[in-house]
């Protein structure tokens, strides 16, 4: 994944491709979120400027929505369901082996900048639970013991 470009003018880009309108806050924010993978601190600014609305609004906004992220997220993002399906066939001793083995937890990044770990709440994938998803691939009914060889494969490229 190339590295995104957080330079003002691609921000300001982003902001002015929407109506000066405040209902389009959140779907801003989205973009940005889509864009530079999380919500840099000079996008709040511009977006703030150009709605003229305050920063505290949006830091609001972006805080609650799950799906925002104020944090530059690591290069692989690997998202563990803890829905009650998940949670019953064993997520909770999965996350544990992935939190031990990569000395982060949930909601954090590593300090090589490689994952970011997150816990998610029912992926509709129940039926091979427990599911953990890296990126967009989804592992089905994944053993503690199988993290470290899906880890390795992330490292060694196969998704990145
Ligand atoms: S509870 Fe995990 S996919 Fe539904």
């Amino acid at each position: 994944m190339a590295e995104p470009d957080l330079s003002v003018k691609s921000i300001t880009k982003i902001v002015e491709s929407y109506p000066r309108d405040k209902r389009h806050s959140l779907a801003i924010l989205q973009d940005m979120q889509r864009s530079f993978g999380y919500i840099p601190r000079e996008g709040f600014d511009i977006l703030s400027r150009y709605l003229d609305t305050k920063i505290a609004k949006l830091f609001a906004m972006a805080t609650f929505y799950r799906a925002l992220s104020l944090k530059p997220k690591g290069k692989h993002v690997i998202r563990v369901c803890d829905g009650t399906a998940c949670h019953i066939r064993g997520a909770p001793v999965l996350l544990d082996a992935l939190e031990r083995i990569l000395g982060v937890k949930a909601g954090e990044t590593t300090a090589d900048g490689f994952f970011t770990v997150e816990t998610v709440n029912c992926l509709g994938a129940c039926a091979i639970a427990p599911v953990m998803v890296v990126d967009e691939q989804y592992h089905p009914q994944v053993k503690p013991d199988q993290v470290e060889a899906i880890l390795k494969a992330c490292r060694g490229g196969k998704n990145g």
